[in-house]
């Protein structure tokens, strides 16, 4: 019996990968077609897939061509695969011509004419309406952010507004989009708007775009007020639109499995997180800060979101000490007390720390080496070293695009079951924000 195996993604069953099914199996007796994990094609670089591996399974197997199907996990399988199933013939699509050449040593490779004219990216292209995208604020990550933007299938990077016009059409010339004269003159252009500005300022912005019928991403923390969080939230849902915190971290591959190891229970009970994120400040003069830029301010979307995704909501205790130059939170270290279990946190843009996560559970512990906040390792240890597990992520350019493509599969009405759980967290952290701002906390 002649053996015959292939690999893919198969998102959107198309007539191209039909065809090669059909002459994948024609090659022998028994086809086995191997289906890319979730995870693998997020790890490697593949994040658009939009069907989830049972959905791409159960595909597949109505077409009836597999006699097998299996789960391609990792980098390295395919020889693995070939070995354990005693494969003669090893197949993919002629897009793939010369790179697999190196099963050669293992069984015979054939390159199957591809259907010209069809591809699950364009599927998902056609599938996905244009969302023009436009950003208020030119402040660092502005630049960054559009030039992203323009790498996601679905989005365009329209332009940008900022009250600073110079840093505006500077930002504007080197992404090659347009400056806009006034918010007006940009939301006559966008679907979307991406906000970068003081968090004293978000608030209003947020409440203007949603006004003007745009979906709404914002650098996090999102707000400083939990009336005004609730209210921006509210509105959002009742208009349809879309209202998403920019915390890069949220949406990072790396980060989301960490998350769903320690929920899944690999650590045991949680106990403590320690998370620190510094950033030191180059030739600042504190007097030209402003408050709402401080550490806690500016950093505090990205300190609080794995102890409230972790340990939750309900903290019985919060103590705090903050170091301040003219008003400015140079320095803040703090504490919150949950009832079973406590975190504490470091946030600085005038000090510089190790920016590491550390979980402690009843089993083991989690290490996220800095900067944790770009997961892309982390370890998970017990008391026999050996037991030692390590995650490597590696995550595509900047990190925006992944946030990106999130708003834009919320924007396009896909997996919004965690939207409950986004707004949750977002107004708890407000919630710590809105009480430190007004000094409704223990000092240490
Ligand atoms: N394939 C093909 N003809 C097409 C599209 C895909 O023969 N028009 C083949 C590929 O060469 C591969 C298999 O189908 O052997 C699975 O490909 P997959 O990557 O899942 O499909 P694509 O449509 O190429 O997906 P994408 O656009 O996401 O790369």
């Amino acid at each position: 019996m002649k053996k015959v195996i292939t690999y893919g993604t198969y998102d959107f069953l198309h007539h191209g990968h039909i065809n090669l099914l059909k002459n994948a199996k024609a090659l022998g007796d028994y086809l086995i077609v191997g289906i890319t994990s979730d995870e693998y094609d997020r790890s490697r670089g593949k994040i658009d897939v939009r069907q989830t591996l049972p959905e791409r399974m159960a595909a597949v197997e109505a077409t009836g061509l597999a006699d097998e199907i299996i789960v391609e996990e990792y980098e390295g399988q395919k020889i693995a695969d070939i070995q354990k199933y005693g494969v003669d013939i090893f197949t993919v699509g002629s897009d793939w011509v010369g790179q697999f050449d190196y099963l050669n040593e293992f069984c015979e490779v054939v390159y199957l004419p591809r259907t010209q004219g069809v591809s699950s990216t364009q599927i998902r292209k056609e599938s996905n309406r244009l969302v023009r995208v436009g950003v208020l604020g030119s402040r660092n990550p502005s630049l960054r952010f559009l030039r992203e933007c323009q790498q996601v299938n679905g989005a365009e990077a329209v332009g940008l507004y900022s009250d600073n016009a110079g840093e505006a059409a500077e930002v504007a010339e080197k992404a090659g989009v347009t400056c806009f004269a006034s918010r007006e003159a940009l939301y006559e252009e966008v679907d979307a708007v991406y906000i970068i500005d003081r968090l004293d300022r978000h608030a209003a912005l947020i409440q203007e775009a949603l006004e003007k019928g745009k979906h709404v991403i914002c650098e996090g923390p999102l707000f400083l007020h939990l009336d005004e969080a609730k209210s921006c939230y509210e509105y959002a849902k009742e208009h349809g639109l879309i209202l998403l915190d920019a915390v890069k971290t949220r949406y990072f591959p790396g980060y989301r499995h960490l998350l769903l190891l320690l929920k899944s229970g690999k650590i045991g009970k949680i106990k403590d997180i320690e998370v620190s994120f510094s950033q030191k400040l180059a030739y600042v003069d504190y007097k030209n800060l402003n408050k709402y830029e401080g550490s806690l301010y500016d950093l505090g979307g990205y300190i609080f979101l794995p102890i409230i995704q972790l340990l939750g909501r309900d903290y019985e205790q919060i103590h705090i000490f903050t170091s301040r130059e003219n008003g400015f939170d140079v320095f803040t270290k703090g504490i919150l007390k949950y009832k079973d279990a406590v975190a504490s946190f470091k946030a600085g843009l005038g000090v510089k720390t190790e920016g590491q996560l550390i979980i402690t559970g009843e089993q083991g512990y989690v290490y996220v080496p800095a900067p944790w906040w770009k997961t892309d390792y982390f370890e998970i240890r017990y008391e026999d070293l050996r037991d030692t597990k390590k995650y490597f992520w590696q995550y595509e350019g900047e990190g925006f695009r992944y946030e990106i493509m999130e708003f834009l599969r919320r924007i396009n009405n896909r997996d919004l079951s965690d939207e409950i759980f986004h707004i949750k967290d977002s107004l708890a952290i407000t919630k710590l924000l809105e009480d430190y701002d007004n000094g409704n906390y223990s000092l240490f």
